[in-house]
């Protein structure tokens, strides 16, 4: 198989939006075919239609939505060669909040099983072929020391990490790569509400990063396209933080 950017489509879930919709452009500028998956399909249309490429609806935690996206992008083109993992939720469940098994179980569904299930479904495919590379986006909150109060958030991003690594391992012999990447505070509708229109706090979470800003999706998405391409080929079970230096 030629290694042109062209016979490597790649499939992004949480693609309708920030991150997910950032990789998709940065993709498809490199050449690669894209196919924009998410449940928000009016922006994913969107996105698709933009990067040229091909929406499909998908519910990360739902088995059946990811045999389908994966038949209608084989259907489409030929083979899947990459998967960039970027559909997320927040959950804001604190240590004195009510104790709530259904926000906890609807968090790690997404944030955790999509993962999941993307490593397995993706991988088997990618498997049979031979080669690709899976890019999961976890969070730096999942991070030594702790950061975020987010309990249900930032458990079920460590478990991305986990995932990604015994991911790693086992398809590794089939030369299929799994690596990480875990942003910090990134400007995307998900931190919307962090300092929407508060001037001061936006002063006050700047001057707490070492870079003096949040970051901006299409910085992440470059962390995420190096390990989708060759520039990364040595590089499997790794994590790459983008966070502005707040862990350094
Ligand atoms: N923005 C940040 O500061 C930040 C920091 C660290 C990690 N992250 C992670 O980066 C990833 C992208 O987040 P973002 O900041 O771009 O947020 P975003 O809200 O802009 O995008 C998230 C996307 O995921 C989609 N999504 C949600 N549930 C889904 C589901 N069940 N199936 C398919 N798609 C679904 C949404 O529709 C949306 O398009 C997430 O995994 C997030 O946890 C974000």
């Amino acid at each position: 198989m030629s290694d042109a950017s062209g016979d490597r489509p790649v499939l992004v879930t949480g693609g309708a939006s920030g991150i997910g919709a950032a990789t998709c452009r940065l993709l498809a500028t490199h050449g690669h075919p894209v196919v924009v998956a998410d449940v928000h399909d009016g922006a994913g249309r969107a996105v698709a239609a933009e990067v040229n490429g091909l929406f499909v609806h998908l519910d990360v935690g739902d088995p059946e939505d990811w045999s389908t996206v994966l038949r209608v992008a084989t259907d489409r083109f030929g083979r899947l060669y990459g998967l960039v993992s970027a559909a997320g939720v927040k959950s804001e469940y604190l240590i004195d909040s009510p104790e709530d098994e259904e926000l906890f179980a609807r968090t790690a569904r997404v944030n955790q099983f999509g993962v999941l299930l993307g490593v397995q479904v993706v991988g088997q495919h990618l498997r049979a072929g031979g080669e690709g590379s899976i890019v999961n986006i976890a969070s730096a909150a999942a991070m030594p020391p702790a950061q975020s109060p987010d309990l249900a958030y930032v458990s079920t991003k460590w478990g991305v990490r986990g995932i990604s690594r015994t991911a790693a391992k086992a398809l590794a012999p089939y030369g299929v790569r799994v690596n990480t990447v875990l942003p910090g505070l990134i400007n995307t509708p998900m931190i919307a509400g962090v300092a929407a229109g508060d001037p001061e706090r936006v002063a006050q979470i700047s001057a707490a990063i070492p870079l003096g800003r949040v970051g901006e999706p299409d910085e992440v998405a470059c962390a995420a396209y190096f390990f989708v391409s060759d520039q990364s080929s040595y590089a499997t079970g790794a994590e790459l933080v983008v966070d502005g230096g707040t862990l350094a």
